[in-house]
This record gives structure tokens, sequence and C-alpha cells, in this order.
């Protein structure tokens, strides 16, 4: 693997991942593996383990998909093949260990390879060298990877990846802080507040600390329904929609498992507009797609009333994108202005999916941004763009080129 194929620009499209959202990242990966231009690259999947560990993974991310029930997940086997960095090297410091020779741990410490570094100076030892890489292409959701912690390693390592920066990753993933910068460049946020709920009482399950949560929402003049969410996680992830006072302690209670700063927001009556945002050149004007929309098209049951983990991944029945969503022109043109404008309040680099509630009388909220949006084709982010004239392969191509040496 160490010659770079004539002309071709060898990527690592690194998925799976820590986060809850480890599955979707699979798919969103899978998707992107059978998309990719292979005339012009060369892919290298390479997968993390639910327990973080890196590997080149036995099974072919091709084969999945979204919509065939199944969520893949990517584990430590005999077949998989750790992979390890080698910092010394910088850039070009991914190694597999051979095949038949998995023993994760120990064994992969201190096979790394010294002097200057060919694919000759590998070939005794227990590992391979993955040859000059030119870009890394994180299709990493949530924590550990949507979150800046693999920006800032490949970051250090020197090597140019796809995306956003450590700052905007970090910042986005927070959804306290993400207002925070968006309210500071003028742009309109859902009102809310936000608890740090380390010091409640578990014992109580919050009960304890009833009069904080309630005289803060009050304070504040939040009407319900409210919503309170976790500040980081995703895929609506201990996401509670609250129509009454008694309900809310238990609800915040509810979101503290994904993080311990909690959201809560007055429920917004508005259409869920999200807006792609894609980036080449951070000299010009980050560009826009058409705004798109997810509808939904049967409530499956009781209470399920917003737009939750299932209806988004598991039952592809349950929703559709419409792109562009069916707004007057200028309504559409004023989200694209939001988004670009939010894009630059974050720091935003390559792509970004910023997603709004548009207000009956027009007023254009910023809900959330998610640095590295959901990739399958049928997502919304690929969607948009292809319904804007940029198809799929081309965003994965324009994507690549931007960063790769
Ligand atoms: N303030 C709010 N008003 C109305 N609906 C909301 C609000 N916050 C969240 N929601 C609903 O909950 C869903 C998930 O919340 P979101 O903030 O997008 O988190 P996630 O990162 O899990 O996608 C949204 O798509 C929307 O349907
Ligand atoms: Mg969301």
């Amino acid at each position: 693997m160490s010659e770079n194929p004539k002309n071709k620009k060898r990527v690592i499209v690194l998925f799976g991942g820590r986060a809850d959202e480890h599955s979707i990242s699979c798919i969103s990966a899978g998707s992107l593996l059978r998309a990719i231009d292979r005339d012009r690259f060369e892919p290298v999947p390479v997968a993390i383990a639910k327990e973080g560990q890196w590997v080149l993974p036995d099974v072919d991310p091709c084969e999945w998909n979204l919509g065939d029930g199944v969520m893949p997940e990517v584990n430590m086997t005999d077949g998989s093949r750790p992979v390890m960095i080698d910092m010394a090297k910088g850039a070009d410091g991914f190694f597999a260990l051979l095949p038949g020779d998995n023993k994760a741990g120990s064994a992969a410490i201190g096979v790394g390879v010294s002097g200057d570094m060919t694919a000759g100076d590998v070939e005794d030892t227990d590992c391979e060298w993955l040859g000059h890489i030119d870009a890394v292409f994180p299709v990493l959701h949530g924590e550990y990877g949507e979150d800046g912690a693999v920006q800032g390693l490949l970051e250090t390592l020197g090597v140019p990846y796809v995306g956003c920066g450590v700052l905007a990753s970090a910042v986005c993933m927070d959804k306290h802080f993400t207002k925070i910068l968006l309210r500071a460049a003028g742009i309109a946020v859902t009102p809310g507040v936000t608890f740090d709920a380390r010091p409640f009482d578990q014992s109580s399950r919050f009960e304890a600390n009833a009069g904080e949560i309630l005289g803060a929402v009050a304070a504040a003049g939040l009407r319900y329904p409210l919503f309170v969410k976790p500040a980081w996680g995703g895929s609506s992830f201990g996401v509670t929609k609250v129509e009454r006072q008694e309900d809310l302690v238990a609800a915040v209670y509810a979101a503290y498992p994904y993080s311990w700063r909690i959201l809560v927001e007055q429920g917004i009556e508005g259409r869920e507009i999200e807006c792609a945002v894609l980036s080449t050149n951070p000299l010009a004007e980050p560009r826009t797609a058409w705004p798109g929309e997810i509808v939904l098209d049967h409530k499956r049951s009781e209470g399920d009333e917003f737009y939750d983990f299932d209806a988004k991944y598991i039952d592809s029945s349950a929703s559709h994108v419409e792109v562009p969503a069916k707004l007057p022109t200028e309504m559409l043109q004023k989200v694209r202005d939001v988004a670009a404008r939010a894009f630059k309040a974050v720091d935003g680099a390559g792509l970004m999916r910023v997603d709004t509630f548009v207000q009956e009388d027009g007023t254009v909220m910023v809900n959330e941004i998610n640095t590295m949006p959901g990739f399958t084709s049928i997502s919304m982010y690929p969607k948009a763009w292809a319904a804007s004239g940029i198809e799929y392969q081309k965003v994965i191509t324009e994507l690549i080129d931007s960063v790769a040496r």
C-alpha cells in the first residue's frame, strides 16, 4: 500500500467511533465509499471501534445501507487489523499490524520504524506502512469525532483533513457555546437557560433541585412547551418535549446521562429548515445549498411529535427530505444568508449543516449546527447539494481536493 497509485490521492476515511452515533457514522462512511471517485482517490477505510481502537476492518463498509434495519457496528475481531500512529512520522505515520498478528495492545507498541520511511523499512516488521496519506476524511459524528478531539490529533500529526477545525468542531458540539457565538454575531437563537447538573442531587433524581430549575426557567420567561436537551450528544438522544411544569425536573434528569450541561429551551413553533454549507476556499464566501425540510410522513405513535432518533435513522418510511423546502424564495434566501453567517461566526471550514426554525412571522432562528452532518446519499446534506447542482460525488471530490496535499 506504500506507493500511491498514479495520480491518485490516498484518503483515510475514518468512521465508527466511540459516540452514540457510531452506527450512523458507519452508514455515512459506507455511502461515501460507494460514491467516492475511485479514478481520483484511493480510499483507505479506517474504523474506530466502539471501545476506541482504530482498525482496518474485516468487513466492507460499502455493504452498509440506511433503511435495511441493520445498525452496523465495528468491533475488534480476529480479522481486523489494529492501526497505529507513529507521531514521529507525522502525516505519514499510519501503520497497520499484519493479518494474523492481532494483538492490539502490547504487540503494537514499539513496532514503529526508524530512519527514513520507505516501504522497505517496514517489510521485516510485523506491521505494514499505510503509505503516504494525502488527507483524512473523518466521517465521524458526535463525541471524540465531531467535537474537535480527532481534529486535534490530526492537526498535531500534521495530516490534512476534511471539515471544520478544532475550534468550530468543539463549539458546535456544545449547543450552549454554539448559541453564545451565534448570539454574539447577531444571529437569532432559541431562547433558553443552561444548567450545570453536576452539583444536582442524583439520589432524588434532581427533585431536590426543582426550586432552582423552575426558578431559572420562570426568571427567563420561558413558556411551555419546553425542550430539554443535553448540550452535546445528538440524534435526539436525551431530548424531551415538556408540556407541563411538573415534568420538567424528570426531563432534566433524563438528559443527564448524555451531558452534564443541559439546555432548557422554549419550544419554538416553526418549521425545521436545514441548510447545507460548503466551503472549499477559505478566502471566498461559503456556498449554501437550497435549504431543505424533513417532512414527517406519518406519526408512529402517541407522543411522537418531534423528529426523534427512530424517525431520523431507523424508520426510513417515517420521513423524507424535501429540497428546496416549500417556502417563498425570499425566505429560502434568508435561511441561506443566516447559514452562511453562522458558518463564519463559528469559524467553519469545509462543511456544515445549519439547522434552523423558520416561524410564521418570517423569523429564522438557528437551532443547532452539525459540523459532520449525516452523509449518506439520502441524508439532507448530500441531497441538498444534489438539488442545488452539485452531485454527491462532486461534493466529496471538492472537499478532499480543497485540503489534500
Ligand atoms: N427549542 C425547540 N423548539 C422546538 N423543537 C425543538 C427545540 N429543540 C429541539 N427541538 C426538537 O428536537 C429535535 C432534536 O433536537 P436538536 O436540538 O436538533 O438535537 P439533536 O442534536 O439531537 O438533533 C429537533 O429536531 C426538534 O424537532
Ligand atoms: Mg438536530
